[in-house]
């Protein structure tokens, strides 16, 4: 299949040289070209240019995108799709009261959500999320990270993995697997801390590692969940699997977490709504994307991370939606975007790279998405028609997308 995208208005991140990610000062400046046209064969993009350039070869289909800005998908770094239930007794307590980390030391979060997945069965949960995955992609997703950690067990971890396993096998859209072992300490193991880390690196890891089941290792490190030295611990662990760190950190303290995933080659660190001077610097002497998931504070306690700060300091930093059950039911990347400049007073461009490219450099896709290069995959947002990029994050109620190409398919 041979497609042409004509007349768009604009075309953004239009760069074949484009680097794996974008830092500081650098991701204001958006590469941007009235009047283009995008072509696309198969599931690449094989030419983009200025209207006076268009190919004179008959497509197979023709998109006309008068008025519509085209650019690429969102590349979601950090998610928890895959859940058995949504947790709305929880947010009726918050309403009233009741802190996060309260209801997680009460036994509720984390531990509610993987109580819940014991006895799910694999099939109820894959059908599940691929009902979100598909909400998502309407919004405009077009790579997606999805982590296990709602188990616990090795048998519900397991569980976990196989359905993004399953998942992978039934869409085009590109997805990398985390495993979060380490999420909570589950019950069973309340006065027994070591004996879950044992768990995870004796009976989950070679297992994982035997069928193949994960791209990634994480843990949450937290006061309420793993120290920094636990988190060590797995890491290291993680790596005689070849499994690089993407790591929880910085939610709710400065523990010393960035630093240790720093040191471990950590491919990003997630939530960063607390960080300090030395932090920053040393995310900013290291190739570990900051990854910020600003629904996540919305929906839990107004305390969004200072990415004005780390841009202006030369950092780089990605956005994700944090996808879950207990922090962020919402998988909206449109609504991140909304909530970076308003919140966090991101600039549309800022906002725009921190979700496509930067957001593909923190799950690896950067080679091959993030950017409308030829040879990328043609993954591709068309707008409605709009005047300008910064309607996109400031009407943040409107479904401004009108339609997702992916792999070349719309
Ligand atoms: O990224 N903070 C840790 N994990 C998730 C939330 C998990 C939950 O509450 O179910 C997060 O916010
Ligand atoms: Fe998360």
């Amino acid at each position: 299949m041979r497609t042409l995208i004509r007349n768009i208005k604009t075309l953004l991140l239009g760069d074949d040289q484009a680097p794996m990610m974008v830092k500081g000062a650098a991701m204001q400046n958006l590469p941007t070209l009235n009047n283009a046209f995008v072509w696309v064969e198969k599931d690449k993009i094989v030419d983009w240019g200025p209207m006076s350039e268009c190919p004179v070869a008959t497509p197979d289909q023709t998109i006309d995108a008068t008025g519509a800005f085209v650019l690429p998908t969102w590349c979601d770094s950090h998610t928890h799709l895959v859940f058995a239930a949504t947790r709305e007794g929880e947010f009726i307590d918050k309403i009233q009261g009741v802190s996060y980390e309260e209801i997680a030391r009460k036994g509720g979060g984390i531990l509610n959500s993987a109580q819940r997945l014991q006895n799910t069965p694999q099939e109820v949960l894959l059908e599940a999320a691929y009902k979100r995955l598909m909400e998502v992609k309407n919004y405009g997703t077009g790579a997606i990270e999805i982590k296990s950690g709602y188990g616990l067990s090795l048998a519900a971890e397991l569980k976990m993995l196989r359905v993004i396993q399953q998942l992978k096998t039934m869409t085009k859209i590109p997805i990398k697997a985390t495993f979060l072992g380490a999420h909570a300490l589950p019950l069973a193991y309340k006065d027994n801390r070591a004996g879950y880390l044992q768990l995870i690196i004796d009976e989950m890891l070679p297992q994982i590692a035997e069928e193949g089941l994960a791209d990634y290792i994480d843990v949450f490190c937290e006061k309420v969940a793993f120290s920094v030295a636990e988190t060590e611990q797995l890491m290291e662990a993680g790596a005689r699997y070849g499994l690089k760190p993407k790591i929880h950190t910085n939610q709710f303290n400065c523990m010393g977490g960035i630093q240790a995933s720093v040191a471990h080659q950590a491919i990003s660190v997630d939530h960063l709504e607390v960080i300090n001077e030395e932090e920053i610097a040393c995310l900013l002497a290291s190739d570990t994307m900051a990854t910020l998931l600003p629904s996540a504070p919305f929906f839990i306690n107004d305390h969004y991370p200072q990415a004005r700060k780390m841009i202006d300091a030369g950092m780089a930093v990605a956005l994700a939606s944090d996808y879950n059950p207990g922090s962020t039911p919402s998988g909206k990347i449109p609504f991140v975007l909304s909530l970076a400049c308003i919140k966090m007073k991101m600039l549309p461009e800022e906002a725009i790279f921190a979700a496509t490219l930067n957001g593909a450099y923190a799950m690896e896709e950067a080679h091959r998405l993030g950017s409308i290069s030829k040879g990328k995959l043609a993954n591709l947002i068309i707008t409605k028609p709009m005047d300008s990029i910064a309607y996109m994050p400031y009407a943040f109620g409107s479904d401004w997308i009108d339609k997702v190409m992916i792999s070349g398919e719309i």
